[in-house]
């Protein structure tokens, strides 16, 4: 299979990094192509951490085209310092290795000080979001008036484009109670940003199309995971991308025909970050467990995740909205030593039986679960790198989440350490 789409099947942090990395070894060409610097991937290779945002993972591998597609929203001044972070490890990094679609729709100052005015309310528009300006972003493009990478090359459009923003801008601040745009700053920022961002900017799709035809090998690395998707997530509490695999099409200039094999990222269990709602969310000592044996903090903001049992019903429902091929399960060993696990099959809803979450929110919230139990294992999972290394039980836990949701394991990550994987279904075979 040449080229094969990762995303994340839950409410992101999947553990999304370690496997990208494992499969960018193998690609040829690694593709972002939804959300911005909002998500948080952290790459441990030779003992050495990167912390990637916005930069596709391949990056830190050499001899590979990593690629920004038009899906993104992109910060020109956090692209710039991701860039000099990683040249300060040692990570090279020039127009033949990075490529930006010249489409991409720039995340400017404003976009964050909306994001954060908005959340800093408190009212009931708090989404709990990253503050990183994403949503106001994404508001600009679909209401056509982003300025995009390719508007940084001539500055009669810079500033068309600019003032086209501000019209609608200034009046939304004056609602909000914040100043007026400075428009001269904001044009002199942008100005100075330009060459930075115009020295990797390129027509992706095309460039993307000629490596398909050539055969060559790309990886579509999703930030985020599908329960966020601004369609067929948990709306309002969502990010403003799509996030589910279609999007690797849109959001890069490839037809949907040239994606082979979809890989949902999946945890053992469940966790959650910001606002919404969370049927399977455990307020007592094994949620506290779960956190604190997950390491589950935010990478990109620090907050603590919100912890529960797994949930193969929005799993199922993820699977199906992605057409996930197979799953990688991540964190499996945060479950040993469990006496019971838990996982969620069904909900309860005004005393009916449900086997999907509905889409009204006031539904959503009044979902219960309906847990099947099974018993855990005192063993230590962690490492393991063949079946035969696994206790009974937890096999058995891996083979019930896959009859439950419908779809098979293709490998299982038993620890951050790249090695510690078990193949069950090589995503790249032909
Ligand atoms: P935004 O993407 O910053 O607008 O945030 C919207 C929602 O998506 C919030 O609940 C965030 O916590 C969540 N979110 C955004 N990016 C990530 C991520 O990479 N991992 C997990 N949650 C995320």
């Amino acid at each position: 299979m040449a080229n094969v789409v990762v995303v994340g099947a839950q409410w992101g942090d999947e553990g999304k990094g370690k496997i990208v990395d494992w499969l960018s070894e193998r690609a040829d060409v690694i593709a972002r192509f939804q959300g911005g610097h909002n998500a948080g991937h952290t790459l441990v290779i030779d003992g050495e951490v990167f912390k990637l945002s916005l930069l596709p993972s391949g990056i830190v591998r050499g001899g590979k085209l990593s690629v920004i597609g038009n899906g993104v929203v992109l910060d020109p001044w956090h692209l710039e310092k991701e860039i000099a972070q990683l040249r300060g490890q040692g990570v090279t990094i020039t127009p033949e290795t990075l490529m930006i679609a010249e489409n991409t729709p720039l995340i400017l100052p404003i976009h964050g000080e909306l994001d954060r005015a908005r959340e800093a309310q408190n009212s009931v528009a708090k989404i709990g979001t990253t503050g990183r300006g994403i949503g106001p972003a994404y508001e600009d493009k679909v209401g056509r008036r982003s300025v995009r990478v390719a508007d940084l090359a001539d500055d009669a459009t810079l500033e068309m484009r600019v003032d086209r923003a501000l019209v609608h801008h200034d009046a939304l601040r004056r609602g909000l109670g914040l100043d007026p745009v400075d428009r001269d700053r904001l044009l002199a920022d942008l100005r100075a940003i330009a060459p930075v961002v115009l020295e990797y900017a390129a027509p992706v799709w095309k460039v993307l199309n000629e490596k398909r035809r050539a055969g060559k090998r790309i990886l579509f690395e999703g930030a985020q995971g599908a329960l966020l998707d601004i369609d067929f997530g948990t709306y309002p509490f969502v990010t403003s991308s799509n996030v589910i695999a279609g999007q690797a099409a849109t959001g890069t200039g490839i037809g949907p025909g040239s994606i082979d094999f979809v890989l949902g990222i999946v945890k053992a269990y469940t966790t959650r970050v910001g606002e919404g709602p969370f049927p399977a969310e455990l307020h007592d000592a094994d949620g506290q467990r779960l956190g604190e044996r997950g390491h589950e903090f935010g990478t990109v903001t620090g907050r603590k995740r919100r912890c529960g049992w797994f949930d193969a019903v929005l799993v199922r429902q993820t699977c199906a909205t992605s057409g996930v091929n197979g799953i990688s399960l991540t964190k499996l060993d945060v479950l040993d030593g469990f006496e019971t696990l838990k996982i969620c099959v069904g909900y309860e809803l005004d005393g009916k039986r449900l086997d999907y979450l509905p889409t009204a929110a006031d539904q959503q919230a009044r979902c219960t679960p309906v847990y099947e139990e099974m018993p855990g294992w005192s063993e230590s999972t962690e490492g393991a790198r063949s079946w035969a290394d696994l206790p009974a039980e937890a096999i058995k836990y891996v083979r019930r989440v896959e009859e439950l949701i419908e779809c098979p394991v293709a490998l299982l990550s038993t620890s951050p350490e790249r090695e510690d994987t078990i193949l069950v279904t090589d995503p790249f075979a032909d």
